[in-house]
């Protein structure tokens, strides 16, 4: 139990905001009452981890970076009950302490504990477990996947199915969850809906795939990068359109096309503007507009007060409302079981120490996701 010890092994560090990461050997502490030490075996690099090294979101340098985790367990601190060493995991950037207002009521997940808003880069009592050359070096949103080892909250741990393959399955920490179910648990897309996306990236083409599955009749796809399109089509996108080829607006190019407005609008990119063309898009009564990117800290959204009164309804969510501890092993074995293919939402797959590639890959605009292996 608490007889582990320090370890040593390799890791990404962001040292400050916008500059490269470095791989080095850091120290991870033994986990503490209620932390988790876990092995990491699979990473993915999502948006969010993206805006964090670039300094936009609130990150507290220096960190390692990384969130959407599979691993195994290592060891466990003091009362740790809900799994042990060995057991397969999923590191979740949204916990589920079971005891806050967030996780009692039957809405919503965002549990008072999770480190996304104003991070402080630390553990619930303060205090890092991670080390570099003498320095404290701080968690990205009480995950930190960026290194072999991590010590994580249990209440951000999800045991999941041991069969559930160790390569692919971070993907169910975040990129499913968050895009997927924003469609299918969130927004609950309806049979013959018209949906439109804003961003095809990894997040994005999850959400087109929950839209398809729920039955929506049309799905127009949004992205600068005509590259994404023919994934996208794939996975259900009827109609692709590059806002920077129209003359008009992207919000207005929609409007005409479905003559009303969408049933379900998503931005799935992190842009005050694009969130304000999401929310222009929607039919005036019904249209539902969810919010799935994060955007810069501190940004505003101004919107034309004189029409909201009409009966959209705008909402955030992160990993799909979903109560994660409780939904999120259910979406492994979904995948499991053939309900849910997640194969499409994994595009590249590298080793660890090819990290920088994998940035420039994603930086390229050539990955939905990429998924890094230890
Ligand atoms: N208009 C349309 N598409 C855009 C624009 C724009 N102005 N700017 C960027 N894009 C596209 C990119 O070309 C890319 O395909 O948005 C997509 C973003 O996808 P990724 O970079 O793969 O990011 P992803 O992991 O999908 O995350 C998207 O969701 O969870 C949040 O924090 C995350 O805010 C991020 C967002
Ligand atoms: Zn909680």
């Amino acid at each position: 139990l608490s007889r582990s010890r320090t370890i040593t092994c390799r890791a990404a560090v962001a040292w400050a905001a916008n500059s490269t990461l470095s791989i080095e050997e850091v120290q991870v502490e033994p986990p503490k009452a209620g932390e988790v030490r876990i092995k990491v075996t699979s990473t993915g690099i999502c948006g969010s981890d993206d805006h964090a090294i670039k300094g936009l979101l609130s990150a507290v340098f220096p960190y390692i970076p990384g969130h959407e985790g599979a691993g195994i367990v290592e060891s466990i601190g003091k009362g740790v009950s809900s799994v042990k060493p060995g057991d397969k995991v999923l590191t979740l950037i949204i916990p589920q302490c079971r005891e806050c207002s967030s996780c009692l009521h039957p809405k919503g997940n965002f549990c008072e504990k999770q480190d996304a808003l104003s991070s402080s880069g630390l553990m619930l009592d303060g205090t890092s477990r991670f080390t570099c050359k003498g320095k404290k070096i701080h968690h990205s949103f009480r995950t930190s996947t960026f290194t072999e080892y991590t010590v994580v909250l249990e209440i951000a741990v999800a045991k999941i199915d041991a069969a559930a393959p160790m390569d692919k399955v971070s993907a169910i920490s975040c990129e499913v969850p968050t895009g997927y179910g924003a469609a299918v648990h969130s927004a609950k897309v309806t049979r013959g809906s018209t949906c439109v996306v804003y961003g095809l990236g990894g997040i994005g083409s999850a959400i087109v795939m929950g839209c398809k599955a729920s039955g929506a009749a049309r799905i127009i796809g949004v992205d600068i990068n005509e590259e994404k399109f023919p994934r996208a089509r794939a996975l259900g996108v009827t109609d692709c359109l590059n806002p920077r080829k129209l003359k008009k607006p992207v919000q207005q190019v929609v409007m005409e096309m479905t003559g009303v407005g969408v049933d379900f609008a998503f931005e799935a990119i992190g842009l005050p503007d694009v969130m304000l063309a999401a929310w222009d898009s929607c039919h005036l009564s019904h249209g539902v507009c969810l919010i799935v990117g994060v955007a810069p800290s501190n940004s505003k959204l101004s919107l034309d007060a004189s029409k909201i009164f009409s009966g959209r309804t705008l909402k955030g969510v992160c990993l799909g409302d979903y109560k994660t501890r409780d939904c999120i092993p259910q979406l492994v074995t979904d995948y499991l079981q053939n309900k849910i293919n997640i194969d499409p939402l994994v595009t590249h797959q590298l080793p660890f120490d090819q990290l920088h590639k994998a940035f420039e890959l994603y930086h390229a605009g050539k990955t939905i996701r990429c998924i890094l292996l230890f």
